[in-house]
């Protein structure tokens, strides 16, 4: 996608280098984050520089490579190994990560060469099925939809176009009349920094919501459907994403909304039987407890906004329940949230 007109991805490599765009500090500041080291890898998709199930799993496929560069032959495998286990311990929920982290692995017991064309597979594939979803997710979208949509589920979450926001890019560059509902997802404000930064370069109508708005306007009819992404999706269907989705599902049940989930079948792990297996991710209380914006002298600062002393859970993602979800919308068409059609789509 296009930043001041220039064409850019998530995250890449250049020569042994992983570069990405340093995602913590937009929507102030546009940086390309570097990272020469697996080690400098990890750190980055642990502390968020780079975020969101598509991107962390190219991040992870590029981890992998890192460590091919890096090794010899007679220690290759050893090293993947390694790597793997320190590539898929950084964020534990995303499935993403240690589907390009076995994929390399598995490679590179055919060979090196194979290994290196898989881990830049991960991402390319990543990319090519934002895309793909755009296309069929755009069916479902009409002319004059309001669209709600959770966290940031876009080209800088997917390496490119998107899971939830790519049906959006392709509703609107095919001229459709759309608006779009951010819910500013607390507490990290994914929806309020990036898919609001996102949808303003490309010039799509939208407003940022506050997150408890979203019952709201729904209940006031200004919803025509929900869109989010998906950071493991169980062979039954019921989904993990940030947290929050479960209660807007929740709500869109109740006023009768179709809710769909966007995600690449990478995303779909038949390993997990139903979302009460998924890990989720705990973060630290100060992502709670502290605000980073911008001061008066545009520098960027963390300031306090809860109460010192008081403790803060976080809970970095929810499962909602197959039976919440109206259809998933993946890179070879829209399906039913149900163990007989993810199967069928495989
Ligand atoms: O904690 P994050 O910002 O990495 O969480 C991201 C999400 O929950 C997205 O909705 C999800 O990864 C799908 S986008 C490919």
């Amino acid at each position: 996608m296009k930043v001041n007109g220039q064409h850019f991805r998530a995250i890449w490599m250049e020569k042994e280098i992983v570069c990405m765009i340093e995602q913590n500090k937009l929507p102030f500041e546009f940086e390309v984050h570097r990272c020469k080291t697996l080690d400098e890898t990890c750190f980055a998709i642990k502390t968020m520089i780079t975020r969101g199930a598509g991107s962390i799993g190219a991040a992870g496929g590029y981890g992998m490579l890192q460590t091919i560069y890096s090794s010899d032959q007679n220690n290759l495998l050893n090293n993947l190994h390694k790597a793997k286990q320190k590539i898929d311990s950084t964020r534990p929920t995303a499935v993403n990560l240690s589907y390009a982290t076995n994929r390399v692995l598995q490679a590179a017991k055919v060979s090196r060469d194979f290994a290196i064309s898989e881990a830049f597979a991960v991402g390319d594939e990543c990319a090519e099925h934002g895309r793909l979803i755009g296309v069929h997710g755009n069916e479902l979208i009409k002319n004059g939809a309001n669209i709600e949509t959770h966290c940031n589920a876009g080209w800088l979450a997917l390496v490119d176009y998107g899971s939830a926001l790519a049906p959006i890019y392709e509703a609107f560059n095919s001229g459709k009349n759309i608006f779009v509902y951010v819910d500013e997802t607390r507490p990290r404000s994914q929806g309020a920094r990036l898919t609001a930064w996102e949808l303003n370069q490309h010039g799509v109508p939208h407003a940022i919501i506050p997150d408890n708005a979203g019952a709201h306007y729904m209940s006031q009819k200004k919803i025509d459907l929900m869109i989010v992404g998906a950071d493991r999706i169980a062979a039954n269907g019921d989904t993990a994403n940030k947290i929050g989705t479960l209660e807007k599902a929740i709500a869109a049940k109740y006023y009768n909304i179709p809710f769909y989930v966007a995600a690449p079948t990478s995303t779909i792990d038949l390993n997990t039987s139903d979302g009460n297996l998924i890990q989720i991710e705990e973060r630290g209380e100060e992502e709670v407890t502290f605000f980073t914006g911008l001061n008066n002298n545009s520098e960027l600062t963390e300031i306090q906004i809860a109460s010192p002393g008081s403790k803060a859970l976080n809970p970095a993602f929810d499962v909602t329940p197959a039976n919440l979800i109206t259809g998933i919308i993946t890179e070879k068409g829209i399906i039913k949230p149900s163990l007989e059609s993810i199967k069928k789509l495989f």
